[in-house]
């Protein structure tokens, strides 16, 4: 039944001898403070060599690194676009939301077709992986997520490496994580005014390019199915228990300030609810999402 899974390499689960040391290595870097995953980023239009190399190595480890810049020094739009460029995040996924350089402006709504999307609105969105309801030739490998001002109260962000959810779905029984590796495992149903199909999928992945773990994900209930299979159900089961488990050492939350942000390889993420004042004291938050993981090619 899982036959898709990988049968080489880290994520094979007959190569015990393979996914040992790599789990630990992994585990290791925990626990982390958000201090040890934050990089001090001066021009984010041409961050130096020194600011890569340190966020580099981060994003090794974690699969994400936190940023902060002077604060309100450049608008919004070209830290973000700055940013992306200098990580590798070349192709931007235009979605219906996003601007025309590729970048969405993460706010409440106040007309339009927004409103009718909870990142549009001040309700907390639970984890998730972005664009888990995209058809594969659009995957998102990357996102940055940049601060510009933050609500009088709440909208704090939390995050994890979704390897980290692999390992310890696989910890708890390797069936679990081959079953959320089966290609049917999860689908998410066409949204008509999208015009979008209905998308099946494994929740666990190789990702072809780069051979690095992806995954697909939503803890939404509502408009999602999981395959009929009783593994697979379990399987989803322990997986949100794992990311709701609010003593993990796992989990990095964070409130980000203006000029903060966050580059990662699509990690699971999601935001608490929040309180916007009727002028200042509003959230905005520049969004990219691409096609390519984070590199830095200089
Ligand atoms: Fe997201």
């Amino acid at each position: 039944m899982f036959s898709d899974f990988p049968t080489k390499g880290s994520f094979a689960l007959a190569e015990q001898a393979a996914y040992r040391p790599w789990r630990d290595l992994k585990i290791s870097y925990y626990p982390i403070t958000k201090e040890d995953i934050f990089v001090d980023i001066a021009d984010p239009t041409q961050p130096t060599e020194r600011e890569r190399t340190k966020a580099m190595a981060i994003v090794q480890r974690t699969n994400f690194f936190l940023y902060r810049t002077p604060a309100l020094s450049l608008p919004g739009r070209e830290v973000a676009l700055g940013l992306a460029r200098a990580f590798g995040f070349h192709r931007l996924d235009a979605n219906p939301m996003a601007d025309e350089d590729g970048l969405t402006q993460v706010a409440v709504g106040e007309a339009g077709a927004k409103p009718r999307y909870i990142p549009y609105t001040d309700r907390p969105i639970q984890w998730h992986t972005d664009g888990y309801y995209n058809a594969p030739e659009r995957q998102i490998r990357g996102f940055l997520l940049h601060c510009e001002s933050r609500a009088v109260e709440g909208g704090e962000n939390f995050l994890m490496d979704p390897e980290i959810a692999y390992i310890l779905l696989r910890e708890r029984d390797p069936a679990l994580a081959a079953a959320l590796s089966h290609p049917e495992a999860m689908t998410v149903p066409a949204n008509e005014e999208e015009s979008r199909a209905p998308c099946t999928g494994p929740v666990f992945s190789v990702d072809a390019p780069s051979g690095q773990l992806h995954m697909r994900y939503t803890a939404r209930t509502r408009s999602i199915s999981w395959l009929d299979d009783a593994v697979v159900r379990a399987a989803a089961q322990a997986l949100a228990r794992i990311l709701d488990d609010s003593a993990s050492p796992y989990v990095v939350r964070h409130r980000f300030a203006p000029g903060e942000g966050v580059v990662c390889n699509n990690v699971l993420h999601g935001r608490t609810g929040f309180r916007d004042a009727p002028t200042l004291g509003r959230r905005l938050v520049w969004r990219a999402r691409s096609y390519d993981r984070i590199a830095s090619p200089r």
